[in-house]
């Protein structure tokens, strides 16, 4: 089956400013694939080049295995975006917005009446039909965001922090929705700075930090790479002499702002580790089998802390 999305050696500037510096990814058919990294890092510019709505400066791009640049703006038939700034007209209702994009998109009269139809169903906004999108909440513009973003029957939707600026309740519903699209098939590349979400919703997600892709896999391959099956989120009024204790059990140690995070070669209960920490201040601990998080603060965002680095007693973020 032909490859998505394949992109190599991308970069782009803004002015000066190299943001996309030899980027690189591929989505197969069906994927959901999770981009990821800190404010700032080129999410955003990689799907807005993907969906034509900025260039790039170098590098391939092939959509179906058609290079971006020869496919021109046939490729916006190709991607459906839903970006961070979201699209909808205010003043119109649900299925006035979807007859809209459905129009941009070329769809013939018979095909828009059919396909708004579904989608006003599928995504439950029957239930809205009379309400003026401008008074809709955040979650149901954002799903109604979701279905402009297929009108037009994608081969890739393009996802940029679909539940950003939801509530909970919304989100959940949200990842629901993107759920079934994964299950019946639909091929999704998002970014979000959600890990629980990506590690809900992706079958593959890749890292970002300055522009370039660091670490890339499935959910349970990037764990993998975790020095750790559990971690311990550890208060203590004395981390020197805790971290110099972990150390010397052999457990890895690692400091995010004021949170000690112990990861622990193996499954240990709050007895064992307790009882392991005995006399070094411990306040507070609590253990989890590791997620994404603990793989995107290893890969993304963490200074090792190794026995002879340890008495500087400051460790940061890059
Ligand atoms: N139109 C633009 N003109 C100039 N600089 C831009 C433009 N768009 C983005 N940038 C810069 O490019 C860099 C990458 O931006 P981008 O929006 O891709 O980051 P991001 O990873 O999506 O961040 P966030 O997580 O905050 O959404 C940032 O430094 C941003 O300020
Ligand atoms: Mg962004």
């Amino acid at each position: 089956m032909t490859t998505v999305l394949h992109i190599d050696d991308l970069h782009k500037w803004y002015g000066s400013q190299h943001v996309l510096n030899g980027f690189h990814l591929r989505v197969e058919p069906g994927e959901v694939v999770g981009l990821l990294g800190p404010n700032g890092c080129g999410k955003s510019t990689v799907l807005n080049i993907v969906g034509k709505l900025v260039s790039y400066d170098h590098g391939q791009v092939r959509l179906m295995g058609k290079p971006l640049m020869e496919l021109g703006y046939r490729a916006r038939g190709m991607v459906g975006v839903c970006s961070q700034h979201c699209a909808l007209y205010p003043d119109l209702l649900p299925a006035e917005n979807l007859h809209f994009f459905a129009r941009v998109y070329g769809l013939s009269d018979k095909q828009r009446t059919q396909r708004v139809a579904e989608l006003m169903h599928s995504f439950e906004l029957d239930n809205y039909a009379h309400t003026r999108v401008g008074k809709l909440s955040g979650g149901w513009q954002q799903r109604l965001h979701l279905a402009v973003a297929l009108i037009h029957r994608p081969q890739l939707l393009l996802l940029d922090e679909p539940t950003a600026a939801v509530d909970l309740q919304a989100r959940m519903d949200l990842w629901r929705l993107i759920e079934g699209l994964r299950d019946s098939g639909t091929t999704i590349l998002l970014t979000s700075h959600h890990l629980a979400e990506a590690q809900r919703l992706c079958s593959r997600v890749a890292m970002m930090r300055c522009g370039q892709v660091v670490a890339e896999g499935s959910v349970p391959q990037l764990l993998a790479r975790i020095p750790g099956q559990a971690v311990a989120m550890v208060q203590s009024t004395d981390s020197a002499a805790l971290t110099q204790r972990a150390l010397s059990l052999g457990w890895t140690v690692r400091q995010h702002a004021d949170q000690i995070r112990l990861l622990l070669p193996h499954d240990l209960s709050l007895r064992e580790i307790v009882d392991a920490l005995d006399g070094t201040q411990v306040s507070a601990v609590r253990v989890q089998p590791v997620t994404l998080e603990d793989a995107y603060l290893e890969l993304v965002g963490h200074t090792p802390i190794t026995a002879s680095s340890q008495t500087e007693h400051t460790i940061t973020p890059p």
